[in-house]
């Protein structure tokens, strides 16, 4: 019995009884036997197209039965089709090479017949759900099947990752299987979600992962489908399981940053103030989500010189109030780098904090050692998992680096913080 077979009868009974039909009573309308239905609805037995057909018009089923009897994705049509991409970010800029680098490792998988899994990672604000949707958007037509989309919430400062299981129960009514039929049991909905993308061609995007482990259940893992993931964190797991590509994502460059701006404030009032613009994007590290921030105060202002906002960010203790948006609390780099911090375990979070007070973040892991007050050993292993999550850099052989808005957030933090966890916990030597 396999899951069409199951999700098709689910749903053939689920529509008879809407119309308030009794089996026999389908039977004499569509003329086939009774029996026979049953076993359908059952799921034993596979359904013709042309009883799909016939059921959907005596059911007013609107083609749900024909698209689920039909694996193939070209029958789908398209009002059927999920479309789950959200909009594109208005005014995208640059990210050239990662764009050819997605457009390739497609190509490649349709000449392979290999399915595609590709991750995303970076910093919080880099632009990787831009990216992201960005891409899709431009290959959707050669996915026939449709795209399927879920944020899963891996970072965001005030929600808890998404479980598995209930992105798998989205996708499959999303897939048209009516609710009565999702299989309670994660397994089985991982199984059902395989073998109905099997044969489909369908992009499925999983925006903000917190980990492998929450997205492996949802890989269609079957040639033709293709998985774009995003996440901080870099995903080794499904790098190491699924073969999964990954393309890290870094702050944009001078010339992007400067063409972002451009885009959001006005190509005129930018290059009147080139410099200024060039100082303004370095004080913003090139950081998309900064620049983005920046962009829209000075377009709010419209008599506001670039250089007065640059000036202001002069001072690194007040970026980040500056790089905040006062109408939507969730536009602001202390938010956006929250939703990394909140998931450290706490000697992660406090070796953080500490880093924060060195004078210029870059660092040897001696030097870290000394701040955090820790054996050399202990203090790369702390490192090493502050750089999996891309709080910190590393920039060669036991070197780092703290990214200079990352370094104003730990500092903030450190200031907010150590002297209450202090109070039970010897702390650092050299602060
Ligand atoms: N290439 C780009 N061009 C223009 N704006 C961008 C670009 N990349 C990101 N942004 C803007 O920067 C902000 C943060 O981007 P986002 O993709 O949400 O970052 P991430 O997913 O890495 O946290 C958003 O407001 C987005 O619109
Ligand atoms: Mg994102």
């Amino acid at each position: 019995m396999d899951d069409h077979t199951v999700s098709f009868g689910a749903a053939l009974r689920h529509h008879r009884r809407q119309q308030g039909l009794s089996l026999r009573q389908l039977a004499g309308l569509v003329a086939y036997s009774p029996g026979w239905l049953s076993k359908i609805e059952n799921g034993m037995s596979t359904p013709t197209m042309q009883l799909a057909r016939l059921c959907d018009r005596e059911l007013a089923a609107e083609g749900v039965l024909a698209a689920l009897a039909g694996s193939a994705a070209d029958d789908l049509p398209p009002r059927l089709r999920p479309a789950q991409l959200p909009p594109s970010t208005t005014g995208f800029i640059g990210r050239e090479r990662e764009l050819r680098n997605l457009d390739a490792l497609l190509a490649h998988s349709t000449e392979t017949g290999l399915p595609l899994t590709v991750a995303i990672d970076g910093p919080a604000g880099v632009g990787k759900s831009a990216l992201m949707i960005r891409w899709a958007g431009q290959v959707s037509g050669s996915f026939p099947g449709g795209v399927l989309y879920r944020d899963l919430r891996g970072s965001s400062p005030d929600a808890e990752p998404v479980r598995p299981t209930e992105a798998l129960a989205d996708f499959l009514i999303a897939l048209r299987v009516c609710p009565p039929a999702v299989p309670a049991d994660l397994e089985q909905r991982a199984a059902m979600f395989r073998s109905l993308l099997a044969g489909l061609r369908m992009l499925v995007i999983l925006d903000n992962a917190a980990d492998s482990r929450q997205v492996a259940p949802l890989l269609p893992g079957t040639a033709g489908c293709a998985a774009v993931v995003t996440s901080r964190r870099r995903l080794t797991g499904i790098a190491v399981r699924a073969g999964a590509s990954k393309i890290p994502l870094g702050p944009m460059s001078p010339a992007e940053s400067v063409a972002l701006l451009c885009a959001v404030v006005g190509p005129d009032r930018v290059l009147a103030e080139a410099d200024a613009a060039g100082k303004l994007a370095r004080h913003c590290a090139h950081l998309p989500l900064a620049l983005r921030i920046a962009a829209e105060r000075l377009a709010a202002r419209p008599h506001r010189s670039l250089a007065l906002l640059a000036e202001e960010l002069d001072d690194e203790k007040s970026r980040l109030d500056l790089l905040a948006d006062a109408d939507d609390p969730h536009l602001a780099l202390r938010s956006a780098f929250f939703g990394s911090y909140r998931d450290l375990d706490p000697e992660a979070a406090r070796a953080f904090r500490l880093l924060g007070l060195h004078p210029d973040g870059r660092l040897e892991a001696a030097v870290a050692a000394g701040l955090i007050g820790r054996p050399l050993g202990h203090t790369r292993r702390l490192l090493e998992s502050l750089v999996s999550v891309h709080l910190l850099e590393e920039t060669g052989p036991d070197r780092y680096r703290l990214a200079t808005l990352l370094r104003a957030y730990a500092a903030e933090r450190a200031g907010d913080e150590e002297a209450r966890v202090g109070a039970d916990d010897p702390g650092p030597t050299a602060r």
